[in-house]
């Protein structure tokens, strides 16, 4: 037996899961435990939401509620979907909790007293316009490194971690403005002090995947510097040094923690409290599951600050994911591209949504979620080959004999299973999730073949003997490929086991047993395991549908034809200039609409209105024939969204479509099924006070 453990990154609870880290962190480390736990290793497996930190409170500020309202929300939802999902935590915990407050405080100590960690006087960024220091997201700009967008701490498109005052064209993401440099004294981890040790710890990993170890490599080998692991804000773990009240440890220096913490509070919750040690102390391989972009968080300063503890285990293992992207674009949950798993649970079984992920793991490269291929797959892979196989083999026994028969396993086909589930279990080792999965369905492909061509329905008449072999064969293959889909698909495999008259659950099996014979037990009529899909069905939101975007008025014209109509031409960012007819100039002067940005519908069909082509359409409130704009606050041309409603814009709609998309006003907002309308910088405005409950046109 081995001692494994599964750290699986922390999603920020600011927000609902997307299918990004589903692919990108969860499913992984959820495949990877589930194996082990069924070849009788020893797993321990942890994670929770990440709830301290700028995106935590920037989230709140939007909301205009408190931090603590937004990540009890989120991580209560979170646990909801990783239950639906059948991601299976020993523990799955939160970093506001007093209990790993309570560690992270030792933790801090201790390398404190170990000289590493220390006072410094630096520069932060201030903005005097809000009279607060803006810690890491409270900052945008430019990386200093690829020159891409950068926020606060690190570099959105190079994953460069940053340090408070290295970003280049600083501005307050509060305000806009322009923040100064102004000192203040933070305490520091001595990193540059782990050179050494690091890549002395990171010889012998070769076997890791090559853009890890290439990007650590690179970013030790680029010199470590000293960081400021704590900030000038309130919500966060306390800094148990006197003298620094009022600031709070740094984010990520309390998170990674965490996986120390949750792995104590595991012990404790199970009455065991010293029970944590065998993995931290004694012989165990620590394995982390993550996104690229936490790469260094977890092969440097997580390590360094392990190694500054001294007497933990260190990483065995990161074999972090590239990203997965939507139709190319890369899942931003500020520009509001992304699918947020609530939606998709509602919407499909979460074993068909593991099974694209599995086969479409964003492992060496980024890979791309296409609906068409989603529903491609799921029909022709997960219902023509896997479900079908498993549901013919079924039926016809049922039918014929009512339980499974005896019989002599047909050992040329039976060879070609075992080869693939050996390779299965060991893609599943070296983290090749995806190729194991490919495995599995090579299997149901060899089930089908075999039954294709042996063909018991001439058999059951002519030679039942020789029926009930096939048949024994067919069944054993089925059992097969339920204990190896447990990793990748556990409640199908479940169901499979359920079917094949066990009348107990799959999860207590051995990964091993699949290769032992079969009872003859009785078995019931079994059902369809997928469903099949339409793609038509599936955007089915109306306002998905909507391209609406940020456009700013430049020019104001007279309609020559009309006394209500202006002709509006509109800056719309990276979709040029356009212009439209509106009626809303007895409501308006047109100095009052210069400069103004408004939401557009940009991709209504065009139309002549009294002789002048309109390209889109303006959205307003409608208050008894009155039109009162919609006022946004990003750039031109950004989009203009409500969170969880994917964008998945037509490329035109009618105007018909459109008035299905039932938008109101509420609070001097625009509200759209619960949520607000919003763009990148915040939600939508209302021109002046009007009272709830008017529809927008
Ligand atoms: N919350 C971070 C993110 O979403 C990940 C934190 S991982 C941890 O990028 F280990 F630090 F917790
Ligand atoms: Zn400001």
């Amino acid at each position: 037996m081995e001692r494994i453990f599964v750290g699986v990154a922390w999603p920020y609870a600011n927000g609902s899961l997307h299918l990004g880290t589903l692919a990108g962190c969860l499913l992984p480390g959820d495949i990877f435990g589930r194996y082990h736990r069924m070849k009788g290793n020893a797993v321990l497996m942890v994670s929770g939401s990440d709830e301290h930190g700028t995106p935590i409170t920037l989230t709140a500020e939007k909301e205009g509620v408190t931090p603590k309202e937004i990540v009890d929300r989120y991580h209560k939802e979170h646990k909801e979907n990783l239950e639906q999902l059948g991601i299976q935590f020993e523990n799955f915990t939160r970093t506001s909790n007093e209990f790993h407050k309570n560690v992270v405080k030792k933790f801090f100590l201790k390398l404190y007293e170990k000289g590493y960690i220390y006072p410094k006087k630096m520069r932060a960024f201030y903005c005097q316009n809000c009279s607060r220091f803006l810690p890491d997201r409270y900052v945008e700009g430019v990386c200093p490194y690829c020159h891409g967008k950068a926020r606060g701490d690190q570099c959105e498109e190079c994953g460069a971690t940053l340090e408070p005052e290295e970003i280049l064209e600083p501005k307050c993401k509060i305000c806009g403005a322009e923040p100064i440099l102004k000192e203040t004294e933070h305490l520091f981890f001595k990193l540059s002090a782990f050179e050494e040790k690091l890549l002395d710890w990171l010889k012998d990993k070769n076997f890791w995947r090559d853009n890890v170890i290439n990007f650590t490599l690179n970013f030790i080998k680029s010199g470590l510097k000293d960081r400021a692991i704590t900030r000038d804000i309130e919500w966060g773990v306390e800094v148990p040094i006197e003298g620094y009240e009022n600031k709070r440890i740094y984010v990520w220096f309390d998170a990674v923690i965490g996986y120390l913490s949750a792995s104590m509070e595991w012990a404790e919750k199970i009455g065991k409290p010293d029970e944590w040690k065998k993995w931290w102390k004694d012989e165990a391989k620590h394995y982390y599951f993550l996104a690229k972009d936490n790469i260094p968080f977890h092969t440097v300063i997580w390590p360094a600050m392990l190694m500054a503890h001294g007497g933990l285990n260190l990483p065995y293992d990161v074999p972090a994911n590239e990203y997965l992207t939507l139709s190319g674009e890369q899942f931003s949950k500020s520009k509001g591209i992304g699918i947020w798993i609530p939606d998709v649970l509602k919407r499909f079984d979460a074993d068909a949504i593991r099974y694209y992920l599995s086969i479409n793991m964003p492992e060496k490269h980024d890979t791309d979620w296409r609906w068409e291929d989603f529903v491609a797959k799921n029909n022709n892979e997960l219902v023509a080959i896997y479900g079908n196989f498993i549901h013919r083999v079924l039926t016809f026994i049922h039918k014929n004999f009512g339980k499974i028969p005896a019989g002599k396993i047909d050992e040329e086909i039976w060879q070609g299973v075992v080869k693939n589930f050996e390779e299965i279990g060991k893609a599943i080792e070296a983290c090749h999730f995806k190729e194991g999965m490919k495995k599995v369905m090579r299997i149901a492909q060899i089930g089908n073949q075999y039954m294709n061509a042996s063909e018991p329905w001439k058999l059951v008449k002519e030679d039942v003997e020789k029926c009930k072999d096939v048949l024994h064969t067919l069944a054993r293959i089925v059992k097969v490929l339920a204990i190896a889909s447990t990793p990748y698909m556990p409640k199908t495999a479940n169901k499979i086991w359920k079917m094949l008259g066990y009348k107990d659950e799959i999860y207590s099996h051995k990964w091993e047993e699949a290769l032992e014979d079969i009872e003859e037990n009785e078995i019931e009529k079994p059902a369809p395991l997928f469903k099949k899909l339409e793609l038509n069905e599936i955007i089915e939101d109306p306002f998905s549908k909507l391209d609406l975007r940020v456009a700013k008025i430049i020019k104001v014209e007279d309609h020559p034809n009309a006394d209500k109509l202006y002709i509006l031409e509109l800056d719309v960012g990276e979709l040029g200039k356009r212009r439209i007819v509106a009626g809303i100039k007895p409501w308006y002067k047109k100095d009052e609409l210069i400069g103004k940005k408004i939401v557009l519908l940009a991709n209504l069909k065009p139309a002549k209105i009294r002789g002048v082509r309109s390209e889109g359409m303006l959205l307003a409130v409608d208050r008894a024939g009155e039109a009162i704009l919609l006022l946004a606050n990003g750039k031109e041309g950004s989009r203009v969204f409500v969170e969880g409603v994917e964008s998945n814009p037509a490329k035109q709609i009618s105007y018909e479509e459109f008035t299905k998309v039932e938008m109101k006003s509420k609070d001097g907002k625009v509200e759209y099924n619960g949520k607000f309308l919003r763009d990148n910088a915040g939600e939508i405005k209302i021109f002046k006070q009007v009272e709830d409950g008017h529809i927008i046109r």
